[in-house]
């Protein structure tokens, strides 16, 4: 195991460092780019019903379940499963962790590269404008240059990867943590902002008035895999995360926490964008584009002129790279752990053969929307498949077998002993709710949206 790895496993000191370091990799593009994309394409308020649900039935069982199985065992994803069940396959889900981390980074660095192009671009003036045909020229001005594209998408892996060899990874998300609540503030601000904006209601309204007309087994399996996707869960980093958990930290109170955090700040970028959808013109729909061609409009309507205008832009795409470092080292760190404490790799060479893997891997995704805009597998760009393949199918696959594993492999005895650290909680209550969840209510329904949600079976 590696120094770091082994200094890391000393822990977390306090709980609210838990809180901020679970926070660290759930609090991402998932949250500032994903969530509104999605909920513009899937109709608005009631997929973020279904994607609410989710996250209180689904996702934060599984993210309570990988920190208690962290927590006991003080090892990886494959490691913590191996040791708790030798010669059993349970350390597979693991495995398709390491595949799912790699795939996700495959196309999140690519989003983070348009976010960190984004960051000159707003230095420059370039991005101000309430126009939706401005700003939708100059994102596609961006994703149609395969060499824009591709050299960004090598600026944020070699970023990454650096930060990792250098052996700051520590030090970096610390400091992601402090930042974390100054782009919470600027949410804020620009939320004060656009629900002023004339077109306030029509987007508080699409967000929060549902139309259960559209909604779809996809649509649901869409949510669910989203509250994966965005609580970092499924694919065995929270365990990781757990077991640097101290004895007496209250699993399941960090994971509401974690999930309420989490969903405030998605609420808060919806509300930021919506609005000035509305106002402007823009289409609700218009899908990974959407936070790149609003974001300029909301910054550009603020009053104070243009440097005040400048400067929340830059800080925000500022912000919004840093978060994005802070969940692409927990993704960055699966591959590279899993090399150097299989293979016994050196770190510097796990590192960057992984960034040379994904370089090679993730330009499909890079070129997506240029030279390779009309290569389609099952009728996806590679960019969608990736995304597809990953949030849709391999996370609640492996928060399945998570779940499977903790509620019928373990049982009732371990989970209390687990869930109220020796008796020391009184959360009695809490134990057998949980146990309810994750033996039965999490496990049925990720089988049904599964299965309906990828056309295997037809309910409805
Ligand atoms: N949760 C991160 C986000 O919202 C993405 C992520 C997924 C990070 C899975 C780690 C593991 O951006």
């Amino acid at each position: 195991m590696s120094e770091e790895v082994r200094k890391g496993r000393e822990g977390f000191a306090t709980g609210l460092g838990v809180l901020a370091a679970t926070l660290g990799s759930a609090v991402g593009l998932g949250n500032i780019w994903k969530f509104p994309s999605l909920t513009g394409t899937n109709g608005g308020a009631a997929f973020i019903f279904i994607y609410i649900i989710s996250t209180l039935l689904v996702g934060l069982e599984v993210m309570i379940s990988e920190h208690i199985i962290g927590r006991t065992t003080r090892k990886n994803a494959i490691d913590s499963l191996r040791s708790l069940a030798p010669r059993q396959v349970w350390w597979l889900i693991g495995a398709a962790g390491v595949l799912s981390a790699f795939l996700i980074m495959a196309f999140y660095t690519e989003v983070a590269a348009w976010v960190f192009a984004y960051i000159p671009r707003a230095i420059s003036s370039a991005l101000n404008t309430t126009d939706p045909a401005v700003s939708e020229k100059a994102f596609a001005d961006l994703i149609n240059s395969p060499w824009q594209s591709l050299i960004w998408q090598w600026v944020v892996l070699i970023w990454v990867a650096a930060i990792i060899i250098a052996g700051v990874s520590k030090g970096i998300e610390a400091m992601t943590k402090r930042l974390l609540p100054i782009l919470f503030g600027i949410l804020v601000i620009i939320n004060i902002r656009s629900l002023t904006l004339p077109g306030a209601a029509e987007g508080l309204s699409f967000l929060f008035k549902p139309n259960w007309s559209a909604v779809t087994w996809m649509t649901v399996l869409t949510a669910v895999g989203l509250s994966f996707f965005k609580l970092s869960v499924g694919m065995g980093t929270m365990i990781t995360y757990g077991s640097y958990f101290r004895d007496d930290e209250n699993i399941p109170a960090t994971g509401v926490r974690v999930m309420l955090s989490d969903l405030l700040v998605s609420l808060l970028a919806g509300m930021a964008i919506f609005p000035t959808v509305f106002t402007y013109g823009f289409a609700p729909d218009a899908g990974p584009s959407l936070l790149f061609i609003t974001m300029p409009a909301v910054f550009s309507s603020l009053p104070g002129g243009p440097f005040v205008q400048n400067l929340f832009m830059v800080l925000f795409f500022l912000l919004a790279g840093i978060a994005a470092t802070g969940a692409m080292l927990s993704l960055f760190e699966v591959p590279v752990a899993y090399l150097v404490e299989r293979l016994g790799w050196s770190r510097r060479k796990a590192t960057i053969s992984t960034a040379l893997g994904l370089a090679l891997v993730g330009s499909t995704a890079a070129l997506s929307n240029s030279l390779m805009a009309n290569f389609k597998i099952a009728g996806k760009t590679m960019f969608d498949l990736f995304d597809f393949a990953t949030s849709n199918v391999l996370l609640p696959v492996g928060g399945l077998f998570i779940c499977l594993f903790v509620g019928w492999r373990w049982g009732y005895a371990a989970l209390e002993k687990n869930l109220t650290n020796n008796g020391t909680l009184n959360n009695r209550a809490v134990v057998r709710a949980f146990y309810f969840l994750v033996k039965w209510v999490t496990p049925v329904l990720l089988v049904v949206v599964l299965l309906n949600g990828l056309g295997i079976i037809k309910l409805g």
